[in-house]
């Protein structure tokens, strides 16, 4: 089957076509820019702007970056407040004409990594951790998904975990990728303290530099990066449509 598989983040849209047999891409990327403010009526024309780049008519999955259940949005951590309360799947439906799926983006992220990369074949509890300008987590114990975990917002320190040891903590403080290593390090430590995970993933764009930080981590776990890397979130997204998860 074939779905059109939607990354939806603060900065880029992304999307294309793809098997989800297979989790192949079936075309190149096509990215627009997220409309500023990203409000719900202006995201979703460049959603379906994406679509009609690719002259889509088949099922559309998202990746969001809020807690999504049942189609509406009700987090807004890192989007628009806009959108808290804001039912995504029945606005993209109808911008696109297509029929939606939209589920939190690092779920998505997970379920392709579970399917198609470095969770393959784990049954027991795996915890997929994507560090971007946020912390998105995705929790699976026997290869199921418990959606919207939001663990990036537990508290270290008397902050928030994200604003701590996110990706874009470490830019906006200049953090040298020691210093950085050493805040996601505790993050993930306490991460094992509360679900035992045989195994972490973890992905975002900073995956890409997991021999900078990787190596650094002294967690007591099998922590491996992404293998989809910039993809999972379009491939996840596509699964999520295709079977229906949403
Ligand atoms: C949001 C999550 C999202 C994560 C990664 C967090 O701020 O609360 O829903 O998965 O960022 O984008």
């Amino acid at each position: 089957m074939q779905a059109l598989g939607l990354d939806i983040g603060g900065t880029g849209i992304k999307g294309a076509p793809v098997d989800t047999e297979s989790g192949q891409l079936l075309a190149e990327r096509f990215r627009l820019r997220t409309p500023h403010p990203a409000t719900p009526q202006a995201v979703a024309k460049t959603v379906a702007e994406v679509a009609a780049h690719f002259d889509w008519q088949g099922p559309i999955g998202c990746g969001f970056p809020a807690v999504i259940r049942g189609g509406i949005a009700h987090t807004a951590a890192n989007v628009d407040a806009a959108w808290v309360g804001t039912d995504a799947r029945t606005l993209f439906e109808r911008a696109t004409g297509c029929r939606c799926a939209i589920a939190n983006d690092a779920d998505v992220a997970g379920l392709a990594e579970m399917r198609f990369g470095a969770g393959q074949g784990r049954d027991g509890v795996v915890l997929v951790v994507t560090l971007g300008t946020g912390i998105g987590s995705a929790l699976f114990a026997a290869g199921q998904l418990v959606p919207n975990t939001e663990l990036g917002h537990i508290e270290i320190k008397g902050m928030e975990a994200e604003q701590w040891a996110a990706d874009s903590a470490r830019t906006r403080e200049d953090l040298s990728w020691k210093k950085w290593a050493k805040r996601v390090d505790r993050f993930l430590q306490r991460m094992c303290d509360y679900f035992w995970p045989e195994l972490i993933i973890v992905g975002g764009g900073v995956s890409k530099k997991h021999e900078k930080f990787l190596p650094l981590l002294t967690v007591d776990a099998d922590v491996v990066p992404a293998q989809l890397r910039n993809e999972a979130g379009s491939v996840g997204a596509a699964l999520a449509a295709a079977e229906g998860l949403y």
